[in-house]
């Protein structure tokens, strides 16, 4: 199993859909899984039932996967422990990106309800997330001005 992991914005979705391309597996992205799984949105679901309900179906979905794909995970997949340990247990690739470039992207994102407070409290999320990723990650990879073929061909390299 190879697992992208990374902050909110740092491209997981976009490259795990490239590298599916070229090394001819199938993607899987949890976020929407888990919205199908449960019929509604994150958003909605983070309203209705709160962060741990999320959470719970998150790590159960992460576990319930058996068939070899590309799984693109959510930004916070890594705030439990046990979810850590079982990223590693994988290939587990993080995807590092800049502060800067994680604002540029979802400046105007609305989506994502972790992705909320003023700037502050966003980059101590961010920052407080850095070392969860690399205690998970197996590889890391900078994406900061790349394209995503560019990150998919340098994770294929190393594959
Ligand atoms: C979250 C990131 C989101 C999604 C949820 C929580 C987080 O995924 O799982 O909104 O805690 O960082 P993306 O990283 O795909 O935005």
């Amino acid at each position: 199993m190879i697992y992208l992991i990374g902050f909110m914005g740092s491209g997981k979705t976009t490259v795990a859909n490239e590298l599916s391309k070229k090394i001819h597996l199938p993607y899987i992205e949890m976020d929407e899984s888990i919205e199908k799984n449960c019929g509604m949105s994150i958003k909605e679901m983070f309203k209705t039932h709160g962060e741990t309900f999320f959470r719970d179906k998150e790590t159960e979905f992460l576990k319930s996967l058996t068939n070899k794909a590309i799984v693109s995970t959510g930004g916070g997949v890594v705030l439990r422990e046990e979810n850590r340990e079982y990223l590693k247990n994988g290939l587990s690739i993080y995807l590092k990106a800049e502060w800067k470039t994680i604002v540029e992207r979802l400046t105007s994102d609305t989506d994502r309800p972790l992705w909320k407070g003023d700037e502050k409290e966003k980059k101590q999320r961010f920052e407080d997330r850095l070392k969860l990723y690399r205690e998970a990650a197996n590889e890391v990879v900078s994406v900061d001005w790349k394209t995503p073929e560019e990150i998919a061909d340098e994770i294929w390299a190393r594959l």
